[in-house]
């Protein structure tokens, strides 16, 4: 498929998912190097990163466990900047290596509110893994990034989890908007 239709919007081909899947190997890669004898806590925030989190646990071999949490902050393509949590942790992280699994940081808003929030709840360490990563549209400096599957244009994206207005999460591929 080399275009896509959602709503009044066209989005073309951009990231094939033999190259995502190639990326994803090399991340668990490091991954698996990085976490070797630890039990990191994967958490996935939803919807977004639920593709990405599958295929990269598939590609681990180290011991982990995985929780979820769900926020929002996107209405159509722009960010409100108000985050929204619709599905809050309910696990105990104290003194856990937590990695937290975005889709994409954008202007890194919502990366910045999770992190510190989780920080409160004491622990070991967090890093972030990421499939996408708008390097020109990020506000905020965040040391916890750590893992970046692509770094991309400041263009709007949707498939393999990510959506427009809730559309277009179920394809292989990622699709960008065409102007
Ligand atoms: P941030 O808080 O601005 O970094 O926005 C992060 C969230 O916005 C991501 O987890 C996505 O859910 C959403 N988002 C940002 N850019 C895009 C995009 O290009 N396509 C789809 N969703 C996006
Ligand atoms: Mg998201």
């Amino acid at each position: 498929m080399m275009e896509l239709a959602i709503d009044d919007k066209i989005f073309e081909s951009f990231i094939d998912y033999e190259l995502i899947e190639k990326r994803i190997r090399v991340l668990a890669i490091q991954i698996n190097v990085d976490y070797e004898n630890k039990t990191p806590m994967i958490i996935g925030v939803l919807n977004g990163s639920f593709i990405f989190m599958a295929d990269l646990m598939k590609a681990l071999e180290i011991s982990c466990e995985v929780a979820f949490l769900k926020v929002s902050s996107y209405q159509d393509m722009q960010s409100t900047g108000k985050i929204k949590e619709e599905y809050v942790l309910n696990t105990n992280i104290e003194n856990r290596d937590i990695i937290l699994i975005e889709d994409i940081i954008d202007t890194g808003n919502t990366l910045d509110y999770l992190i510190n929030k989780l920080k409160t709840k004491n622990p070991a360490s967090i890093k972030v893994a990421s499939l996408l990563l708008k390097p020109d549209a990020l506000q905020k400096e965040i040391d916890e990034i750590a893992y970046v599957g692509f770094e991309i244009a400041n263009d709007f994206v949707v498939g393999y989890g990510l959506d427009y207005n809730g559309l277009g999460r179920n394809t292989k591929n990622i699709y960008r908007l065409k102007t």
